[in-house]
């Protein structure tokens, strides 16, 4: 157990148990609900009939869906490893596939909740009965099939997940920041809030209340006048919620998307906002009017990042399909795509002068593309940290990239050669908000745990923090406040 992911696990368990209520739509097969509570393997009856594997899925996902969703949803993604569909859940997590079809002795899933492998899982729960490891051995070992075509849908567990509000006080991750243009205000997306910061004092100078779910990023327009901050509620609808920064004023609130939004970000000329979600679409929208413009729709999996280039004619979009495609922001036609990733990207950032583009995400490398109108080349990629890459920066003078790691670190390198500069180590949690001032002076990481700190650059030390940037402020439906000091960590 690493331990810079338990101030994070707390932080979930509170949808832990309260997630999966009564009113379950799946139905099962009598047969093995028998199975399940009578402790007899499926694999004992699994390879009698051949539609015995498809059903046993249900059986599978049911159990994960009790036990391990809160942990392991798109949202939560504990170890990386996220339970949300079968191909996610067939594809694994931080440490690859969980499960090998055939041989559940060998399956890490079946390790983990047995107890072999630590940390058992369920995390810090009541381990699974061995009626129900028993259901998910014979599974895998009966090939680990997965839903027919009609059942997949059925057995998406967003449809089994009420809005259930948090019980308690928690601190908020730090889900996304931004500086101002100017380099004096710090935006800092939370939980179901925004909060403008002095970046100088880390003073809170508005509270941007409001959002949905959990704001995973925030732009300011170029003009500073508006905020956008991006989020929604994960498998049901993206929100973009457009604000008012010198007075603190909702303007207005786009929803599209079936997910979540991860990156929302402002043309240069601020007439155009796009937006990049889990359901596999680009968006863009007229900020000024919230009218959805269009949908661009290659991406075969999520969308982590959108941005505009410098000239604000292409549009990037980095993807967990392994790939970054460069759209023409004018017509909206997919010009290219960057394909050599050989796992998801979670980031992107152009160079100064828009001539590169820089992309990072799980598979732990840089990679680096010259582009032109017909096409991008590979010009660097480097194995750059030792776990995912959950950020990355381009500095404004063109001659660094900065990204955070789930390895706990934050590394700056040289642009030309990617040769380490810098390194600004043991993050208290995943850095997954990172800004660089347009000044390129400052750089701001916003983590996991809700804390914030913003570092020189140049000497890399702390200037301000690490303060927490939610603090005293209990997220919505909080009817429990003798946990809130706790819970604030204290
Ligand atoms: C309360 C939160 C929580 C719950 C519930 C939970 N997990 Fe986990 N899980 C984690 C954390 C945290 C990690 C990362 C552990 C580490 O790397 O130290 C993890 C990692 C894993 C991994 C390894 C991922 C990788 O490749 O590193 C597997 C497999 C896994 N969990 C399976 C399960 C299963 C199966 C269940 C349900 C029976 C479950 N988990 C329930 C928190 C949870």
């Amino acid at each position: 157990m690493k331990t810079w992911f338990r101030p994070a696990i707390s932080l979930f368990v509170f949808i832990g148990i309260t997630v999966w209520t009564a009113g379950l739509i799946l139905s099962f097969p009598a047969r093995l609900a028998a199975q399940l509570s009578s402790g007899v393997p499926a694999s004992q009856t699994a390879g009698s009939a051949p539609a015995a594997a498809d059903a046993s899925y249900k059986v599978v996902v049911t159990i994960l869906q009790q036990k391990c969703f809160a942990c392991h949803s798109s949202t939560a993604k504990m170890g990386g490893f996220v339970m949300a569909s079968y191909q996610t859940l067939m594809k694994g997590g931080a440490h690859g596939p969980e499960i090998l079809p055939g041989n559940s002795a060998k399956s890490r899933l079946v390790l983990m909740v047995e107890g072999t492998t630590q940390p058992r899982m369920p995390f810090n729960g009541n381990p699974l009965a061995p009626a129900e490891i028993a259901v998910i051995k014979g599974w895998i070992d009966a090939g680990a099939k997965g839903p027919s075509a009609g059942e997949a849908a059925a057995l998406q567990p967003h449809l089994n997940i009420p809005d259930i509000k948090p019980r308690f006080a928690e601190v908020s991750p730090a889900g996304s920041v931004a500086f101002s243009r100017d380099g004096k205000t710090l935006a800092v997306g939370g939980y179901q809030q925004v909060r403008l910061l002095d970046a100088r004092t880390g003073k809170v100078l508005k509270s941007l209340n409001g959002a949905a779910g959990l704001v995973r990023s925030v732009a300011f327009s170029p003009d500073g006048k508006w905020l956008a901050a991006g989020g929604g509620l994960c498998q049901q609808w993206g929100e973009i919620q457009v604000w008012d920064t010198q007075v603190g004023k909702l303007l207005r609130t786009m929803r599209g998307h079936k997910d979540c939004i991860y990156s929302v970000a402002f043309s240069p000329n601020g007439k155009l906002l796009a937006s990049g979600s889990y359901d596999k679409m680009v968006k863009l929208w007229d900020p000024a009017t919230g009218k959805d413009l269009r949908t661009l729709s290659d991406h075969i999996d999520a969308v982590f990042a959108v941005a505009f280039s410098p000239d604000g004619k292409w549009l990037a979009s980095g993807s967990q399909d392994n790939s970054v495609k460069i759209w023409d922001v004018a017509t909206g036609k997919r010009l290219y795509t960057l394909g050599d990733p050989v796992d998801g990207i979670t980031c992107i950032a152009f160079s100064p002068s828009g001539k590169q583009i820089a992309a990072a995400g799980y598979d732990k490398l840089i990679y680096i593309w010259n582009l032109a109108q017909t096409g991008g080349t590979l010009v660097q990629s480097l194995i750059a940290d030792e776990d995912s890459i959950l950020q990355i920066a381009w500095s404004p003078d063109g001659k660094e990239i900065v990204t955070s790691s789930a390895d706990g670190s934050i590394r700056i390198r040289d642009a030309l050669t990617l040769d380490p500069i810098g390194i600004i180590p043991h993050q208290s949690d995943w850095v997954d908000a990172m800004s660089l001032s347009p000044n390129g002076k400052w750089l701001a990481a916003g983590r996991f745990d809700g804390t914030l700190s913003i570092y020189r650059m140049g000497s890399f030390d702390q200037a301000l923090g690490p303060l927490l940037a939610f603090q005293g402020n209990a997220p919505a439906g909080n009817t429990e406040p003798g946990r809130t000091a706790r819970a604030l960590g204290h």
